[in-house]
């Protein structure tokens, strides 16, 4: 079963090793238009957003907790930067992440952070990109490329958030727009061994609604054949995260989907209660395709 060595352990690397072209493993249904799959490992991060004091300590324990009874999820927490050194000394199983980081290394930015401070603060992943800050700070997808780069040379991984509009989707347009989004935001020598993409429609960030199963399949296969024309067989392995009100209640449903390769979570990873659910989805699902 090579394929599912990736399962015994999620050190964070993706592991090309487990299916190769042509083995034995591959199926129909773990292939889009010739793209194979390989041993995706599922990715399950907390983005807790503008929330969180060190009294939250006690939660991340717990978080990190949950994480260790799944060791076959990599899970993670990316906390407001002035909890990322306290988060780092309680976090067990999981990993800590930043959710923004400066384009530059240093220099006259003032009230912004380096990805080398992250670092240093403990935090091994970026999330980029976020919808929230496209809208509130009026990043680009240039902006977007050149931090995951600038996150990329501090030895951060790097977490690539794209996603639409309730017009774009009520349009119709929702795969196109998106997978535009998502090319001219790739950063150069994107690899799936330091670059996830998390698909957040926007409309259903925080609003308790998502998209019906079938257009999450429909979007994550488009990002994949989007990846895939830019990046070649890379693509199989980098990992798309589903984002956008993912709960306890509809994330076991979310994970089975085929390109589902794990969650951006918002609310539900505020307490180890909400999240551990998540994480457990993705265990199971794991086991599942085992
Ligand atoms: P919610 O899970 O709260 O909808 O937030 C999703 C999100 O924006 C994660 O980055």
């Amino acid at each position: 079963m090579a394929a599912r060595l990736a399962l015994d352990k999620c050190a964070g690397a993706v592991h090309r090793a487990g299916l190769v072209p042509g083995h034995a493993g591959e199926t129909r249904s773990n292939r889009y238009k010739g793209i194979r799959r390989m041993g995706r490992c599922k990715l399950v991060v907390g983005n807790w957003k503008m929330n969180g004091l060190l009294a939250q300590r006690d939660e991340v324990a717990a978080i990190g907790a949950v994480a260790a009874d799944h060791s076959a999820v990599e899970v993670g927490l990316c906390v407001p930067a002035t909890l990322i050194a306290a988060a780092d000394a309680v976090k067990g199983a999981a990993f800590i992440g930043a959710q923004d980081c400066h384009m530059q290394a240093s220099g006259a930015h003032t009230g912004c952070l380096s990805a080398a401070m992250l670092a240093e603060a403990g935090a091994t992943w970026t999330i980029v990109g976020h919808s929230e800050r496209r809208q509130d700070q009026s990043e680009s997808n240039a902006d977007v490329a050149t931090k995951a780069l600038a996150a990329r040379a501090a030895g951060l991984k790097v977490i690539l958030c794209v996603g639409e509009s309730l017009d774009v989707r009520d349009d119709g347009d929702a795969e196109a727009v998106v997978s535009e989004q998502l090319i001219a935001s790739l950063p150069q020598g994107a690899a799936a061994d330091w670059l996830a993409i998390a698909y957040e429609p926007i409309w259903a960030i925080g609003t308790g609604r998502i998209p019906t199963m079938d257009a999450v399949a429909t979007m994550h296969a488009a990002l994949r054949a989007a990846l895939a024309s830019r990046i070649g067989a890379e693509a199989g392995g980098m990992r798309i995260l589903y984002g956008g009100s993912m709960n306890g209640d509809n994330a076991a449903e979310l994970m089975a989907i085929d390109d589902v390769d794990g969650g951006l979570v918002g609310g539900a990873s505020l307490t180890a209660a909400k999240f551990a659910p998540v994480i457990a989805a993705a265990g199971d699902r794991m086991a599942a395709e085992a």
